[in-house]
């Protein structure tokens, strides 16, 4: 089973991503994660992408497509993936539907956690104080959420055509969140 975690910066992707790891004994493909690796072990990609990532923008579609593949290509994460901050363009959804194809691999939910922009402010503000993010200050939080907006939301179009995507109320509780993800997992044929 491949998962898809979608929603605004702040929506707690990350946090549901690592209850369905442990539940589900899945793998956490965070694009986030990877390039602030990238930033942190001051490798060539990490100089060039630091200050696009703290302009709120996305970094270009091949530095991803890359990475993605990595990790696609690998057997031991073969339909066990869940994809934290993946696609985030149009663009990105078509090249991963080519890379799937190509190992042989779907998307079988695209779950897609709701949140105002409020609760986003209020979370990021919070998580600046504990992990220092160099992109959680509340104007650089402003534009990921534009970004997120034009660039992002267009991409659930795209997979509620094939019916893929469950909206989850992000403002609950964490663990009330996790329950309902619960929920929608187990209902997937052929999995458990
Ligand atoms: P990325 O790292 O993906 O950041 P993001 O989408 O802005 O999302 P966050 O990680 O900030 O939030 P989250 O939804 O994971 O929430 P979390 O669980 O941490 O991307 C960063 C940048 O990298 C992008 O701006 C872009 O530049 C680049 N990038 C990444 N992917 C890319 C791609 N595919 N293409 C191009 N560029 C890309 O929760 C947030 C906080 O809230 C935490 O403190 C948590 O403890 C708390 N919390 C979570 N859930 C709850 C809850 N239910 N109640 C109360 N508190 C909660
Ligand atoms: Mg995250």
């Amino acid at each position: 089973m491949n998962i898809i975690i979608f929603g605004p910066p702040g929506a707690g992707k990350g946090t549901q991503s690592k209850f369905i790891v442990s539940k589900y004994r899945l793998y956490q493909l965070s694009t986030g994660d990877l390039l602030r690796n990238e930033i942190k072990n001051k490798t060539q990609l990490g100089l060039e992408i630091s200050s696009i990532i703290n302009s709120g923008e996305l970094v270009s579609d091949g530095i991803v497509s890359n990475l993605i593949e990595n990790f696609i290509s690998k057997s031991i994460y073969q339909n066990k993936i869940i994809f934290d901050g993946y696609p985030r363009n149009i663009n990105q959804a078509k090249n991963l539907d080519i890379l799937l194809k190509k190992y042989n691999q779907k998307i079988d939910i695209v779950l897609k956690l709701s949140v105002s922009m409020e609760t986003i402010k209020k979370r990021i503000l919070e998580r600046k104080k504990q992990e220092k993010r160099a992109d959680d200050s509340e104007e650089i939080a402003v534009k990921r959420y534009e970004t997120y907006e034009k660039t992002s939301e267009p991409v659930l179009n795209y997979y509620n055509k094939s019916n893929l995507v469950k909206v989850v109320n992000g403002e609950s509780t964490i663990s009330e969140i996790n329950s309902e993800i619960s929920g929608l997992i187990d209902t997937i044929k052929g999995w458990l």
